[in-house]
């Protein structure tokens, strides 16, 4: 009896955060993005995180930190994930399909939020990989472009098809009727590849080091304090590289207890790291 016990809340505690897959989308052989039911007590702000995950074998919850990629007005949650091969969780939950069931723990958490940033005019998204995810939510907020005169995705991957995602989304969000005016003539978008031949190339870094992101688009450079907010996030080595930039632009890190000038977050946790 005894043994039974520590497994049976974990396992009944996990069925109360169920959550219904409603779609699932593969964009490479690498990446992929699904949607699935709100639990209605679910109340968080644009780029928090969430966990979420399977049960494994032994009907324990597997649980990862994923970011809401879907905005805090959406009735339904979307999120952006890697695969992972021997991953222990996205090995399997690449595999799900509609009418599966995931577990989602519903307590967000996050840094890369507006709240952690102090008024602005320039909101820069600095991203690579699956770290646009967060941007994803805010690029859908209305939020966003009430408190900015102009907002600046950059996106930057090894290859042309891992960009599709946000590709697709950024043209979605220009042609949406309720949005898409929001958006006109203040959200600019930057994607480039850094292995594959693309219309654009370059890591975010070096483009924004070179001056070359604020010429192609034709804005006033480097960024600034008085001015420009930005917010972080990719692998750890991304991350790093980034803040010394922005450093040296004099913008300072900020957090939910103490907005500043840009803010950080880990696209996910290295090996090793
Ligand atoms: P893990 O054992 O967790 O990871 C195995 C290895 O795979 C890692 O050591 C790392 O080298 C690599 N890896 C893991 N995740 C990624 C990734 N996203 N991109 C590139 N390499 C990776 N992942 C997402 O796919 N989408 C998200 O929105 C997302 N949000 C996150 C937010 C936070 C705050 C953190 C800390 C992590 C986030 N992650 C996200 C990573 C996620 O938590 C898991 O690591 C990922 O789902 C893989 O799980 P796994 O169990 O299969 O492998
Ligand atoms: P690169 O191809 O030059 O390494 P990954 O797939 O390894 O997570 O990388 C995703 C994207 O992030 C790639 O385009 C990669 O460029 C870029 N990248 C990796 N590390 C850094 C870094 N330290 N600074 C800027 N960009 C980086």
């Amino acid at each position: 009896m005894s043994d039974n016990a520590p497994q049976t809340r974990p396992q009944s505690k996990a069925i109360a955060d169920a959550q219904t897959v409603t779609s699932v989308r593969h964009w490479t052989d690498s990446l992929f993005s699904f949607r699935c039911t709100r639990p209605q007590s679910l109340r968080f702000r644009s780029g928090e995180f969430v966990m979420l995950g399977l049960l494994d074998e032994r009907g324990k919850p597997l649980l990862r930190a994923y970011s809401i990629a879907s905005p805090s007005w959406d009735d339904a949650l979307e999120f952006y994930s890697i695969k992972v091969p021997d991953g222990p969780l996205t090995s399997r939950l690449q595999h799900i399909v509609p009418g599966d069931a995931i577990i989602l723990r519903p307590k967000p958490v996050g840094t890369l939020v507006h709240d952690a940033l102090l008024p602005g005019k320039r909101l820069w998204f600095l991203s690579t990989g699956t770290g646009i995810a967060p941007f994803a939510s805010l690029v859908r907020d209305p939020e966003t472009y009430e408190k900015y005169d102009q907002v600046i995705l950059m996106h930057t991957c090894r290859e042309k098809a891992e960009l599709e995602y946000g590709r697709e989304l950024i043209e979605d969000l220009r042609n949406d009727p309720l949005i898409g005016e929001m958006v006109e003539g203040k959200l600019l978008y930057y994607p480039t590849t850094t292995r594959e031949p693309s219309e654009r190339m370059g890591r975010v870094t070096e483009n924004l080091a070179s001056g070359r992101v604020f010429q192609d688009l034709g804005i006033d450079g480097p960024m600034d304090p008085a001015r420009d907010r930005a917010m972080v996030c990719g692998s750890l080595a991304f991350n790093l590289d980034i803040k010394t930039i922005l450093e040296g632009w004099g913008l300072r890190e900020g957090a939910n207890s103490d907005p500043a000038e840009y803010v950080v977050e880990k696209a996910f946790v290295g090996d090793g790291v």
